[in-house]
């Protein structure tokens, strides 16, 4: 079978690995891809929110399954529109992926299925989000809405801070219309874990679960990035707390989005804070985790493209994943200045050495190939993930390989997965 896959990421680069291990799979193709995705699958140039050509290519190049990796397009609707071509597409609907889309509906959904969430108040005017600041005390948490490429949601330490996040959100509006609405909520102490499962709107598969490190520098300083590096699986999870986080949080969620007429069938991601009064939601998203796939993919044994396919047509609670034992750390590389300003287009060396390592693996997301050579093209270059039998040698090993790459500023955290030892 032919197959697509959506985006242009690490992420994506990942899910093109993994599926290329399939023996059902004739052929994949990646729209738009990426330096490194181009080694796995053949890149075509449609943007990944271009409905209409992603279509065509579809129909053109019989695909008989379609795999999307970020949240635009299904923010657009790309699972509606395919589903009227009678193209076979893995993702939420339009209206289902609302729980990324808009906080303050998935706010809405927690409170009204008793999903476990801080605590938190929805506003629309700048003057009541301030009193309700003034009143509550720091610390405090501000967020847009909408959409708005991983800036919207701001921690504040201080009032004045949080009234700042306020006027920049509703009144300067910086992400425009997600900032129509914010939510202010309680600051939840803890440790963060990403939980993903996949459903067909009635039964869950959970994959094993994650832990991501958001800012930018070593011991989570500086300002939050799309992702710094990831381990799985997370430490502090156990089964026992697997089973209450599917308990409490995903079949309540699930079930209630089937009674709201918003049936979800697709990848759902719980960002959770691990509290002393239990896990509870920090956001939904509707997709796989960057970079959390790169680090649990690799584990995965089973055929990833059977079980997407499974989703579709079967009842989920018979299926089971066969998982590797180990632990997968990734390494985020980035170019020098992100998450702010950075340069593009510098060689990037010592990726051909590392191609011959079985337990290491250079997945591709802010690369090019120009004149056959891979120069950076983006904010986060690459994710270098190590598999190992524990903890401590997956982190040696990732390092290592690490450390075997070189471009000009390149810019990595020491510490991804330290908190696990
Ligand atoms: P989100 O995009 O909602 O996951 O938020 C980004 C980051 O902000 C999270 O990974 C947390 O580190 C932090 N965050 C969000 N909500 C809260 C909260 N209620 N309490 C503490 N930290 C939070
Ligand atoms: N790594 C966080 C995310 O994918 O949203």
């Amino acid at each position: 079978m032919n197959i697509l896959i959506i985006g242009s990421g690490g992420r994506e680069h990942t899910l093109a690995w993994k599926i290329s291990q399939s023996s059902r799979v004739k052929k994949i193709y990646c729209a738009p891809g990426n330096g490194g995705i181009s080694q796995v699958a053949q890149c075509v140039p449609i943007e990944a929110t271009d409905i209409p050509a992603l279509i065509n290519f579809a129909r053109e190049k019989k695909i008989a399954f379609t795999v999307v990796g970020p949240e635009a397009p299904l923010a657009a609707g790309i699972v509606d529109e395919f589903g009227k071509e009678n193209l076979k597409i893995f993702g939420p609907t339009k209206v289902a992926a609302e729980l990324e889309t808009s906080k303050v509906f998935a706010k809405k959904m927690m409170r009204k299925y008793g999903i476990p969430t801080g605590e938190g108040e929805i506003f629309a005017r700048p003057q009541e989000a301030i009193a309700y600041i003034r009143e509550k005390g720091p610390p405090l948490v501000v967020k847009a809405d909408g959409l708005a490429a991983g800036k919207g949601v701001i921690v504040c330490r201080t009032v004045e801070e949080a009234e700042e996040a306020v006027n920049l959100i509703m009144v300067k509006k910086a992400f425009g219309e997600a900032g129509n609405l914010v939510i202010v909520e309680e600051y939840l102490q803890g440790e963060e874990a990403s939980f993903i499962a996949l459903t067909n709107g009635d039964t869950i598969v959970p994959l094993i679960p994650s832990q991501d490190h958001k800012p930018i520098y070593d011991g989570d300083k500086g300002p939050n990035t799309g992702g710094m590096g990831a381990y799985a699986p997370a430490r502090l999870v156990s089964p026992e707390m697997t089973a209450e986080v599917m308990e409490k949080i995903f079949v309540p969620t699930v079930k209630g989005m089937k009674e709201e007429g918003r049936k979800f069938q697709g990848i759902l991601y719980a960002g959770l804070m691990l509290t002393s009064d239990g896990p509870k939601v920090l956001e939904f998203n509707v997709r796989l985790g960057d970079p959390e796939t790169q680090a649990i993919l690799p584990l995965l044994e089973s055929d990833l493209i059977e079980l997407l396919e499974s989703c579709l047509t079967e009842d989920l609670s018979q299926v089971t994943l066969q998982w590797n034992p180990g632990t997968a750390v990734c390494v985020v590389i980035t170019s020098g200045g992100y998450p702010g300003k950075y340069q593009t287009g510098k060689e990037i060396y010592g990726l051909e050495e590392l191609a011959e390592e079985e337990d290491v693996i250079v997945f591709h997301a802010g690369t090019t190939l120009e004149g056959g050579k891979v120069v950076t093209a983006g904010g986060r270059v690459l994710g270098v993930t190590g598999r190992g039998s524990d903890i401590r040698e997956a982190i040696e090993k990732t390092y290592q390989a690490v450390k075997k790459i070189s471009f000009q500023d390149m810019y990595y955290r020491k510490d991804i997965g330290a908190k696990a030892l």
